[in-house]
């Protein structure tokens, strides 16, 4: 079989990651989850406070950025993909709604993305590699075979993180999750650098009205188009 590589772009909390994971355990592929590495570097701006009122010491920051190393291990016991900065286990506050506030500052610096892309694709030689992000289909793989762009209302994918956060312990309210979606999708889309959109070779998937396991057969459909 050969081996893919399958780019999954998208809007903010529309379930990327979690079809991306389902999908690489069934076709027994790599799962890179390519958001979970801006969220730590802008972990590691915040303990070293970097950003202070929306702004980026970027000039510190490009100084501090070969100080991170960010690493991946699938979690048996707890059935979960695991990200470490430094080897320190990072994968619940890289989720927290204070990461998620301040990643799209940092995401929208060039030598940050310059240094994430280069990762990227060091990590999926070889192929066999489900990714997601927002740049995945138009910059880090413009070649990949398989490119999906996802997306769903804004008020469905709201209530999804919410109760996400919720189940977690987070005590946040539903607007302000709303506010963050629309704000980074804004951010995401506008921005100079690898802005979010569509490769002109990727098809749309929206899932507001599909269930998980509609939305893999959906892929492997499109899978089994390409092979
Ligand atoms: O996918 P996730 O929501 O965890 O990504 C967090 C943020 O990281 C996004 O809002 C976006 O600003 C940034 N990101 C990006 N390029 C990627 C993946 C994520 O700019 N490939």
């Amino acid at each position: 079989d050969k081996k893919l590589i399958i780019a999954i772009d998208g809007h903010s909390s529309c379930g990327k990651s979690t079809v991306a994971k389902d999908l690489a355990k069934k076709i027994n592929y790599t799962y890179i989850d390519s958001g979970a590495m801006y969220r730590v570097v802008t972990l590691f701006a915040m303990r070293n406070a970097l950003i202070n009122n929306e702004k980026v010491d970027e000039n510190k920051l490009s100084h501090l950025i070969d100080q991170v190393s960010i690493s991946f291990q699938y979690n048996d016991e707890k059935q979960r993909h695991e990200t470490f900065l430094n080897g320190e286990l990072v994968e619940d506050e890289i989720r927290s709604l204070d990461v998620s506030n301040n990643v799209s500052l940092i995401a929208k610096i060039k030598f940050v993305r310059e240094k994430m892309v280069a990762f990227q694709r060091e990590l999926s030689k070889g192929g066999g590699v489900i990714m997601d992000g927002r740049d995945i289909g138009t910059v880090v793989f413009p070649n990949a075979e398989l490119k999906i762009f996802m997306t769903a209302d804004v008020e469905v994918r709201a209530i999804r993180r919410y109760k996400e956060l919720k189940d977690k312990g987070e005590e946040i309210s539903l607007d302000d999750i709303r506010e963050n979606v629309k704000k980074r999708d804004f951010i995401d889309e506008n921005r100079d650098e690898s802005p979010l959109r569509k490769a002109e070779d990727a098809i749309v998937l929206n899932n507001s009205k599909l269930s998980k396991e509609e939305q893999l057969d959906w892929i492997v459909e499109r899978m089994n188009e390409v092979v």
